[in-house]
């Protein structure tokens, strides 16, 4: 067994403030969370574009492509590892595998906003107590206000009916387990930062000014300066 003492926290010179200050920007992690299909990823995708266009340093982790390297499931891992790794290490779709996703992302997600990253995830994240575990690891490496809970508030009927990877089909048919919304809770958040009713209405670049505009009001970004026609 590994004596917690054994391992000493290292300080480093360059510090977030150094790292910020270089990039102009403070760094934050604005978390979407929501059912499969709500809109979340595309969301996501559109204010990293936005954010870019605007010269800002961002990083952009979603549940689909992390899946693919840092959780890969054990069937992703048993080749290069082998079975027993693959089991050990290898995540799907169960509370305690979500948990253990949830607090990888949160992990590497403070580490991208201590380097001055405005760090964007998407991730179902259905269970509260995962996404307050994050808020809490977030803040202690940073300050209170560098987590943002971004609700994608789309109905369960219009994702199912989106179905833009047939899981949904998949999950009624009996074929997929532990489906978030079919088989499986969805913990909605109860007092994001942002709440966006997805569905109907705003299209996903005017759900991601909205975003944008509170990362204004909040000082993670500068107002920008409108440019001046030559
Ligand atoms: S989370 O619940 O652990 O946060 P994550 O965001 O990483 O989930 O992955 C969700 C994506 O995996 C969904 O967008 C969907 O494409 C796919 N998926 C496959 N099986 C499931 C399942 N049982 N529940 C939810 N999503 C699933």
């Amino acid at each position: 067994m590994t004596d917690p003492s054994d391992i000493v926290w290292h300080e480093q010179t360059v510090d977030r403030a150094a790292r910020e200050a270089n990039l102009g920007q403070r760094g934050a992690v604005i978390w979407f969370t929501g059912l499969s299909g709500c809109g979340k990823s595309t969301v996501a995708n559109e204010l990293d574009h936005q954010l870019n266009q605007l010269g800002r340093a961002t990083i952009l982790l979603d549940g689909d492509n992390i899946r693919h390297g840092l959780c890969a499931p054990p069937s992703g891992l048993r080749e290069e590892h082998g079975e027993e790794f693959a089991n050990r290490f290898g995540l799907g779709f169960g509370a305690t595998d979500r948990e253990e996703n949830i607090r990888r992302i949160g992990s590497v997600a403070a580490l991208m906003a201590s380097a001055g990253l405005i760090t964007l995830t998407a991730f179902v994240s259905p269970y509260r107590i995962d996404r307050d575990r994050v808020r809490k690891i977030v803040e202690a490496s940073g300050a209170a206000g560098d987590f943002l809970e971004v609700f994608v508030d789309t109905p369960l009927e219009i994702c199912e009916a989106r179905d833009p990877k047939g899981l949904y089909k998949k999950a009624r048919a009996g074929e997929i387990k532990n489906f978030t919304g079919i088989s499986d809770p969805y913990e909605a958040p109860k007092n994001p930062e942002i709440h966006l009713a997805g569905g109907e209405g705003a299209t996903p670049t005017e759900q991601a000014v909205t975003v944008l505009e509170a990362l204004i009001q909040r000082g993670i970004i500068a107002q920008p300066v409108p440019r001046v026609a030559e």
